[in-house]
């Protein structure tokens, strides 16, 4: 029997990362930037078990499916190879949410299960080599290994597709992101078909590409200086661009819902009466505005009037994934 668990935090994309270039590595088509967050996490557990005929994967407390339990399954042979290992695995997987409101997330689920399997196999990995087998989980995941801003350069390959810390000087602890939870009646179109969909389809993708770098070092050296109101534009710009691909892929599809419209008037609104926050959003109808801490009170007070308080959950930044050993 292997034992190992970790624990890992979210982490929403300012600069987005939208496409691969390669399906089976995950290898994204461009570099993207995110913020670690501590409202958010999961808890993962492995036990690689000579007792067991098959994977099983228990999220928070159920039992999954056959499909469910696929892509762990998918991810745990990875890990199974490297160490020649034939044994089948028991993954218990937690997830700490404020409220139940479809916020759980790939990128710290499959960040946490990187870890778990990295502490049961002794993998003993550097930073860097846990951000590459977190990759193979979910693209996302290889920023979650990292508290504060990270970036995940896409590389060219394997060996060269990773996240790393974005020096700072701490300015993340200045940030706040507060969640406008938005309900849709819709069918969600899961991340990973919807950038397939938009690379192979969207007449506006090339356009995203072309952008997309020079987003990237904007806000780089907008964390460089600090510069709230820079990075905050260029957050939301390119978020925009990244939902505005969508418009044009065969069939076209979009994530946001009426609500998610409104909201994001109001941020605009908020900006206009001299409230400095932008909005970011990801595969889904949630909209995350990035806000300094000393405003967040008024932010609050501003959307009060038009949103319930329910809807509304503040995430700070975030540590790096744990190690949590346990006992074999
Ligand atoms: O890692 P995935 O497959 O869940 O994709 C994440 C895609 C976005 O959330 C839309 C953008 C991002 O960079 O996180």
């Amino acid at each position: 029997m292997y034992a190992g668990k970790a624990r890992a935090y979210t982490n929403i994309a300012l600069i987005k990362y939208w496409g691969k270039k390669n399906e089976q590595l995950i290898l994204p088509m461009n570099s993207s930037l995110s913020l670690t967050l501590d409202a958010f996490y999961t808890e993962t557990s492995v036990h690689f078990d000579e007792t067991l005929t098959e994977d099983i994967f228990f999220l928070d407390g159920k039992k999954q499916n056959t499909k469910q339990t696929e892509k762990i399954s998918n991810f745990l042979d990875l890990v199974r190879k490297r160490k020649n290992l034939s044994l089948f695995a028991k993954v218990d997987s937690q997830n700490f949410v404020p409220t139940a409101a479809g916020l759980a997330s790939s990128a710290s689920g499959l960040a946490a299960l990187a870890g778990a399997c990295s502490e049961a196999l002794d993998l003993d990995l550097t930073e860097t080599e846990l951000s590459r087998l977190a990759r193979r989980g979910s693209g996302s995941a290889c920023r979650s290994i990292f508290g504060g801003f990270a970036e995940w350069q896409k590389g060219d390959s394997d060996q060269t597709s990773f996240a790393q810390m974005i020096p700072s000087d701490n300015w993340e602890d200045e940030l706040a992101m507060l969640f406008v939870l938005v309900d849709d009646g819709v069918k969600d179109i899961s991340s990973r078909d919807g950038m397939k969909r938009t690379v192979d389809t969207s007449c506006f993708y090339s356009g995203w590409l072309e952008n997309v770098e020079p987003d990237l070092a904007a806000a780089k050296q907008a964390i460089k200086e600090k510069d709230f109101n820079k990075l905050g534009a260029i957050t939301e710009a390119n978020g925009l661009r990244m939902h505005g691909t969508t418009l044009a892929a065969v069939p076209p599809f979009t994530y946001w819902s009426p609500e998610s419209l409104q909201v994001m008037q109001l941020v605009r609104s908020a900006r206009q009466a001299g409230l400095p926050c932008y909005f970011t959003m990801d595969a889904g109808p949630n909209v995350k505005i990035l806000v300094e801490k000393k405003n967040l009170t008024a932010l609050k007070h501003f959307l009060a009037d038009h949103l319930s308080e329910q809807k509304l959950i503040t995430a700070y930044a975030g540590p790096g994934i744990t190690l949590m050993p346990i006992e074999r």
